[in-house]
Formats: structure tokens, sequence, C-alpha cells
């Protein structure tokens, strides 16, 4: 496992969107998995940046998403896909159909989860991932449990989650209960790994994600077992390392 200290959020970000700049500059047709959360969105902002620039180029990208809340329309200002395009999609030149989220209005759940799988399956699967941790160790929208899944699948989403969560609500209350998430097995498949952490709220739990037994109960600790994995994260979030 590969650790990048940085001073500052700004710092973080521009280092996580240089290693995923060069890995579309190397492979120009590359497989990506994305994340939603506060934690990318410096990096998100560099990428589109630097494509204005001319410096990248997303035409022959694919991106697969991590989750998306269920029963939440894509046009909801909320849905991961909403944010997704305000934030990178719309200020790239990835073509639409490049673009792979859940559905979380999907009315077969298991259909949606299986062709999700069959669908990175046949892509090739995904070169690298980027992932964001919750307070909870949870990676996507794994929440901490008895066993680490396998493919894509429907979760119940935890409270201090939907706490956590609650932010980019009005209200706590109409944060979704449940969504859709690619498994611990999807996430672990994937070529290179590259997590950002920021902020001292996070590191007592990345302490025990990358320095902790390896255990479900904090899904993010499977990474300890990935090949390649590089973690981007500033000075407060190590603090406990
Ligand atoms: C959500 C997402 C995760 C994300 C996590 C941390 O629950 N499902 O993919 O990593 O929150 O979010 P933040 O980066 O805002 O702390």
């Amino acid at each position: 496992m590969k650790l990048i200290r940085t001073k500052n959020y700004e710092e973080m970000s521009l280092r996580a969107a240089a290693l995923l700049a060069s890995q579309i500059i190397r492979k120009p047709d590359s497989v990506l998995g994305l994340a939603t959360g506060a934690t990318p969105l410096g990096m998100y902002g560099f990428l589109v940046d630097w494509y204005r620039k001319g410096v990248l180029d997303f035409r022959d990208v694919q991106t697969w998403n991590l989750d998306e809340y269920l029963g939440v329309q894509k046009v909801d200002s909320h849905s991961y896909y909403y944010f997704m395009h305000k934030n990178l999609f719309d200020g790239i030149n990835i073509p639409e159909e490049s673009i792979h989220m859940l559905d979380g209005m999907a009315e077969d759940i298991g259909h949606e989860c299986a062709a999700y799988d069959e669908g990175i399956r046949k892509a090739g699967g995904i070169d690298l991932q980027v992932l964001g941790l919750g307070h909870d160790g949870h990676i996507a929208f794994n929440e901490p449990e008895k066993f680490f899944s396998a493919g894509t699948h429907c979760v119940a989403i935890n409270k201090s989650t939907i706490r956590a969560n609650a932010r980019f609500f009005l209200k706590e209350e109409e944060v979704p209960k449940k969504a859709m998430t690619m498994g611990i097995g999807n996430i672990m498949a994937a070529g290179k790994i590259l997590l950002l952490v920021c902020g001292a709220d996070k590191a007592e739990i990345l302490q025990r994600v990358l320095q902790g037994p390896v255990a479900p109960e904090i899904p993010g600790s499977i990474l300890q077992f990935h090949q390649n994995v590089t973690v981007v994260a500033t000075e407060d979030a190590l603090r406990e390392m």
C-alpha cells in the first residue's frame, strides 16, 4: 500500500487528480470506478479544469459509479447521477453512453444489480477505482456487516451514515434509507485503488482501516489485502498513525 500524505484538502485533491490524469494519459480507454461524497469534489474540479485546458481527453474513457440511492430519480438534485453530472460529467467530453450509474428507480433491483456486474465484466473490469471513506469504515455503501459482500446489491444505510449524509439534504428525514452499491468483491477486483481521505474526523477510522484487523465490521480494512492501493490523505486524517 502506498501512502501519500498531504498538507491539506487542496493538495490531496491535486495529487489524486494527477494520479487519475496519468491513468487516462497512459490508457485513454481506461475504465474508471468513481465515487461521490464531498471528498472527491476537489479532484473532480481539477480534472474538469485540465480537460478545459486541453490536457485531458475523456472521449474513450468509461466510468462506473459505486452506488446510488434507492427510490431517487436521476433528475433529483440528491441523486448521485445528478451529483456526478454537475461535478464532473457535464464539464468533460465523456460520451453519455460511456457513463454507467445504477438506476435508483429500477423496477427489478435484482436484475439491475446483476446487469451492472455483468456490464463491468464485459468492460474488462475496472482499471482504477476511486474510493472515499465513511466514518464507520464503509466504502461505497458497504456498511459494517458480518460478512464481505461480493457483487452489486441493495443495502440499508446505517443511521450514522444517514446522519453524515444529511448535510446534502434539508432534513435528516429526507435521506433515503436504502441504496444500491457495488460489493466489496467488485471493489477488490479493480486493478488499482485510489482511496481519498481528509479531515481529523476520519483519523480514527482511517487508522483502523489501514492498520487494524481485516474484518467486515470495518469494510474498508479489506483494502489491506489489495495489491495496488494508493491512499491520498491529509495530515489531519493521518494523525492517529
Ligand atoms: C457516502 C458514499 C461513499 C462516500 C462516503 C464518504 O456514504 N456512499 O461512497 O465515500 O459517503 O463521504 P464524504 O466524502 O462526503 O465524507
